[in-house]
């Protein structure tokens, strides 16, 4: 395994061991709310601390980029964090959230890490050298036609720009595939899109944190990422999809007609 990819799950495992335990004493959470919808715990914060903790003790010159803390650092080496990825699932005790971490070098995605805590699931990926689930090699999936095809997606639910778009997009979808599903992590449905669980996946509106990991596995499992017209702004638009190589361009040709303005690169 590459030495930054040890150190980052490392960090993956001691975040996803914090939030594991606390995910048996819910009650006792603080939570604050950040806007609409958007709430964070006390967990998300100490989480996130410990991984940036981590990687900083190992790469103290490296820079940071993570949900709660923001920015810091100046180095061609950045370490993308959302330390709890579906934080409204584990404020319900729904068991599907993820740590994510990825490492960008000169802005080429080279390491990712998601943590499935419930399942105690790793995944990861080094630019070149293929993605994995625990020890298993991961392959997306080879479904041929869209109609046979499970999606997954997101919904919006705390900014409402593109929902117009939005439903159109999810209205065609439901008449196109076999079913589409929304189990509230981006970054384990990116990883199960590179595990060929899903056939497919498209979502507006994401953050790097959120995507960063989960794209490299995509990569490295043979899959294809874009943005909703197939270019490769994602990271930056967060709007984002992703599937199999036959998959991906039935996806986008879905897509293509409800494109709106803001939802174009
Ligand atoms: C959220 C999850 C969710 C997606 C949201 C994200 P968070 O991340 O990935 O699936 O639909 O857009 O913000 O806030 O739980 O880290
Ligand atoms: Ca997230
Ligand atoms: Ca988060």
């Amino acid at each position: 395994m590459h030495p930054m990819l040890t150190i980052a799950v490392k960090a993956a495992r001691r975040a996803g061991n914090m939030i594991h335990r606390a995910s048996e004493n819910l009650d006792h959470l603080t939570v604050t709310k950040k806007s609409h919808a958007d709430y964070v715990s006390e967990v998300d914060r100490v989480a996130e601390q410990t991984i940036i903790e981590t990687l900083l003790g190992a790469y103290p010159s490296h820079a940071i980029l993570a949900e709660e803390s923001g920015g810091q650092g100046d180095s061609e080496y950045v370490w993308i964090i959302d330390p709890l990825d579906g934080t409204t699932n584990f404020l319900h005790g729904f068991p599907q959230y993820a740590v994510s971490i990825a490492l960008q070098h000169k802005g080429v995605l080279s390491q990712a890490v998601i943590y499935d805590p419930t399942r105690n699931d790793l995944f990861t990926a080094t630019r070149g050298h293929g993605a994995y689930r625990n020890d298993r090699r991961l392959r997306v999936s080879k479904r041929k036609e869209l109609a046979d095809c499970l999606i997954g997606t997101g919904f919006p639910y705390t900014r409402f720009e593109h929902l117009d778009a939005y439903m159109a997009i999810l209205r065609d979808m439901m008449q196109n595939t076999s079913g589409l599903r929304r189990p509230g992590s981006a970054a384990l449905d990116l990883a199960y899109t590179a595990a060929g669980r899903y056939d497919g996946f498209f979502e507006t509106g994401l953050k790097p944190w959120d995507i960063a990991a989960g794209c490299l596995l995509i990569i490295e499992a043979g899959g294809m990422v874009g943005d909703l017209q197939g270019n490769d702004t994602y990271l930056k638009s967060g709007h984002i999809c992703a599937g199999n190589p036959d998959i991906y361009p039935q996806l986008l040709k879905v897509i293509a007609p409800h494109l709106t303005q803001g939802l174009k690169g």
